[in-house]
């Protein structure tokens, strides 16, 4: 009788816990940082988010780029000629508390942009798992996760994810609604679970 309450009871258990969409990683410290000027990356944040929780923070600068397109080109390709960080606004507190970075950015000028490279000069990531993600024009990644790898020499860099997201160019600013949104979420989630930070729920 005993055995059949317990067998019962794991059935049931199994059974439940398999009605969710994902299982996290448990007890991972989990901090999602991006940067977005059009909010396309800031919505694949927000679908890491929705599968892993954490914390989500926007990194913002304490004199921001101008408005205008043409103009913050050529303020960015100044920047990345003279290897300039432009200080952040932004503040993270006790860094030291976070497992798992993600770091998300757009591709400016094939590179990745100044304000994620202030972000990882004046943060420690030393020892932790580092994940970078980036929306672009549809002309990839450049030398963004390299320069992550570069920036975080004493963290385990993971596979990044990338994806197409706006032509700021030709006045394509967010695209991350509709069908699109549900595709790249799809990918998002795929992502998440081939680099081991969603297990693989087998009844799906
Ligand atoms: C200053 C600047 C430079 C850019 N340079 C590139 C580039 O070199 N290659 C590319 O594919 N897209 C480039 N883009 C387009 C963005 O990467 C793309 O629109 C991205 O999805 C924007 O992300 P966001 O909406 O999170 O800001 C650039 C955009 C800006 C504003």
């Amino acid at each position: 009788m005993k055995h059949c309450i317990l067998l019962c009871l794991t059935f049931a258990i199994s059974v439940f816990s398999g009605c969710s969409n994902a299982q996290s990683m448990p007890d991972k410290k989990i901090l999602i940082v991006y940067l977005s000027r059009t909010n396309n990356t800031k919505a694949v944040a927000e679908m890491i988010q929705k599968n892993l929780g954490g914390t989500v923070v926007a990194l913002e600068l304490q004199k921001p780029y101008p408005e205008n397109y043409q103009q913050i080109v050529q303020q960015v390709a100044d920047e990345n000629a003279s290897g300039y960080l432009p200080p952040l606004k932004t503040k993270i507190d006790s860094m030291e508390k976070y497992d798992v970075v993600f770091v998300g950015f757009p591709t400016w000028g094939m590179q990745l942009p100044p304000p994620m490279k202030s972000f990882l000069h004046q943060y420690n990531l030393s020892g932790k798992t580092v994940i970078p993600f980036n929306t672009n024009a549809g002309y990839g990644v450049g030398s963004g996760f390299q320069t992550v790898k570069q920036l975080c020499p004493d963290s385990k860099v993971l596979e990044g994810f990338y994806t197409r997201g706006g032509i700021e160019r030709d006045g394509i600013m967010y695209v991350m609604q509709g069908n699109n949104a549900v595709q790249v979420s799809n990918e998002v989630k795929k992502w998440l679970q081939r680099i081991g930070q969603i297990s693989r729920n087998p009844y799906q």
